[in-house]
Formats: structure tokens, sequence, C-alpha cells
């Protein structure tokens, strides 16, 4: 089947993403098609600054290739290489009542933060469609922000093969419920755009003043706590096996451990999870000229499989004369 996901590089990849999108998306190239990108042009809806628009889509292409994304095996490339995107964007906004975009949940968030409501921010689902519809995915790995987005996607696409006969395939969410949202340092969801991450590959210092600021309630050392409602818990949790974190739940309930205590031993683990993958990252970073070719040879692979569906596209649009 093809997967297919990508990322924004909107600012540095984190635990979050990790956990909800990209260690599944690398386990999924064992036995599926996999389409993974960087998708820079959503990223325009919230960046203003080239200079580190840049620096971000590079600095992710550098987090999937260190933390496992086969490029030989898989199709990866970056979002603004593969142009095509863009007219099946604006074929297919031709496709998608107002009324869905409207009720975006991700959109009417943006505006309450004080976003100023641009167009491309309106009709980013109509391009994320796109993305998807584009390489006919088959299933489509994200958390659970997503899921409307991913509803928006398939309402475009029946509406589409319905109007013009069977063209896309119509993708199924992939959503792990144990993943879903991963809390940030304030316990609300971590999210780039909310500042309150675990960055991936953060020097160590910053990591561990970030970890050491995640939000605890007052319970005092000795009384017994629940661990579902620790955020600290929820965040071990990831790094853990199954027998590990029953043992761990245990001592919060049995009174005695300090959230300080279990901070420590957050950062003790995260560190050495990623060790390997920093020094893999070290080496690649060292190395961007053959990280842009293998970038260039991804972007060939997609604009092979985008143009089947575009020619179809056309064609059955009435674009060809
Ligand atoms: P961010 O909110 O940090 O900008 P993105 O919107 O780029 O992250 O999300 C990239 C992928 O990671 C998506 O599939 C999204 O659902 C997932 N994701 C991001 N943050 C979390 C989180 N805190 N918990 C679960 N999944 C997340
Ligand atoms: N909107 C997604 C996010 O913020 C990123 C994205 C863009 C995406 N196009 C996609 C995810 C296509 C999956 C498939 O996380």
């Amino acid at each position: 089947m093809r997967v297919l996901s990508g990322i924004q590089p909107s600012g540095a990849l984190h635990i979050g993403n990790y956990f909800a999108m990209m260690g599944p998306m690398i386990r999924y190239q064992e036995e599926h098609d996999l389409f993974c990108f960087i998708v820079n042009y959503h990223a325009l809806t919230t960046v203003t600054d080239p200079v580190k628009l840049k620096q971000e889509t590079m600095g992710a292409v550098l987090d999937f290739l260190a933390l496992g994304l086969d490029p030989d095996r898989s199709t990866f490339y970056v979002q603004g290489d593969v142009p095509e995107v863009c007219e099946l964007t604006w074929v297919l906004n031709n496709h998608t009542p107002v009324g869905l975009l409207e009720r975006a949940h991700s959109y009417k968030d943006k505006i309450a933060k004080g976003f100023s409501p641009h167009n491309g921010l309106f009709t980013y689902p109509v391009l994320m469609a796109a993305d998807i519809l584009l390489y006919q995915a088959g299933a489509v790995p994200v958390g659970k922000d997503q899921k409307q987005h991913l509803e928006i996607t398939r309402d475009i696409a029946i509406k589409f093969n319905y109007a013009y006969g069977d063209t896309f395939v119509v993708p199924e969410p992939w959503i792990d419920e144990n993943t879903a949202v991963i809390p940030g340092l304030d316990g609300q969801k971590m999210s780039k755009s909310y500042g309150n991450t675990l960055e991936i590959f953060g020097d160590e210092k910053t990591l561990k003043k970030k970890i050491m600021s995640i939000v605890t309630d007052s319970t005092p050392v000795e009384a017994p706590k629940d661990p579902d409602k620790c955020n600290v818990y929820k965040l071990i949790s990831l790094f853990l096996s199954p027998a590990e974190r029953q043992e761990l739940a245990e001592r919060y309930r049995a009174g005695g451990l300090g959230y300080g205590q279990v901070k420590k031993d957050l950062h003790a683990r995260m560190w050495e999870y990623f060790a390997p993958y920093r020094a893999k990252r070290a080496e690649l970073a060292a190395d961007l000229g053959e990280v842009r070719r293998i970038m260039r040879k991804g972007a060939e692979k997609a604009r092979n499989v985008a143009a089947v569906t575009l020619k179809d596209v056309r064609e059955k649009v009435g674009l060809n004369y």
C-alpha cells in the first residue's frame, strides 16, 4: 500500500512529531511504499523569514535522514521541489465548498490566536488534499490534530470522483491512539507553534532546562501520586518498555517519589535514546552537497508519479485542448 505523510518545517522537530509521525513512518518503509515530504509551501502560511524557512527545511531533511528514513527505499522529497502540487491545488479549489474550509479547526484556532487570515491559511487544507491525492496514497499516518484535514481530503476526492469518474484513491487516516496527542511542557498539545516542545536534536543544556520546567502539580514528595495525571510520566513513558512503565506507575502510587527525580530520569532516557541518531545527523550535516543530491533524486521520483495523476486530471477537467 502507498503510505504518505508530510511535516512542516516551521520550527525544530520535536518528540511529539517523532512518536506520532516520524517514527511510525520510518517503520512503515519496511512493508509499504512510503512517500514522506517536508511541506515548505505549507510553512509559507506562517513563516515569513526566508532564512529561517531554508534552515528549518534543511533541518527537517537532516532529521528524517538521521532517524533512518531510507531515500533509496522510500520517496523522500521537499514539497516545493514538486510544483505540480500547486497545479492540482488550483483544480481542487474548484471542487472545495467554502463552508468546508470555514469549519476547519486549525484555521479557526489560528484566527483566535490573532493571525490575520490570509488566503494561504484558508486554503491550507486544499494544498494538503493535493499533497495526498496527487500520489494516490491509500493511508496517511498523522496525529489526531490532522484528523479533520484528512476528512476534508476525503470529501474533496469523493466529490471529484463523482463529478469526473474514478480519479483519486480516497485515503484512510492512520491515527495511533497511544500517541494521538503528546503533551508539551505546559500540558497542552506539544507543538512548534506553542513553544512548549522537547526538540529531538536540541542541545543538552537547553533540553535539561526545558525538562526541569515541565509543569507538575504541588503534591509533596512523600504523597502518593496519580501517574495518569502527570505530564512527566506521560513523556517518560514514550521511552519506557511496558514493564518499566508499570513499575514507575507503582512507584508514583506508593508515594516517596518526587517529580524532580522523574524529570532527571526523563532527561537521561531521552538523551540516550537519540544518541546514535545525533551522531548520524552530524555526519550528514558535514556534507550538505550530498544531502541536496539525495533530495533532488527524491523530487524526481515524486514528479514521475505526480505527472501520471496530473495528466489524467488535466484531461478529465478539459485543460488539454
Ligand atoms: P506542530 O504542531 O509542532 O507544528 P505539525 O503540525 O508539523 O506539528 O505536525 C507534524 C505531525 O506530527 C502531524 O502528523 C501531527 O499530527 C503530529 N504531531 C505534532 N504534534 C503532536 C503531538 N503533540 N502529539 C501527537 N502528534 C503530534
Ligand atoms: N498539515 C500537516 C501538519 O501540519 C502537514 C501536511 C501537509 C501533511 N501535507 C500533508 C500531512 C499531507 C499528511 C499528508 O502536520
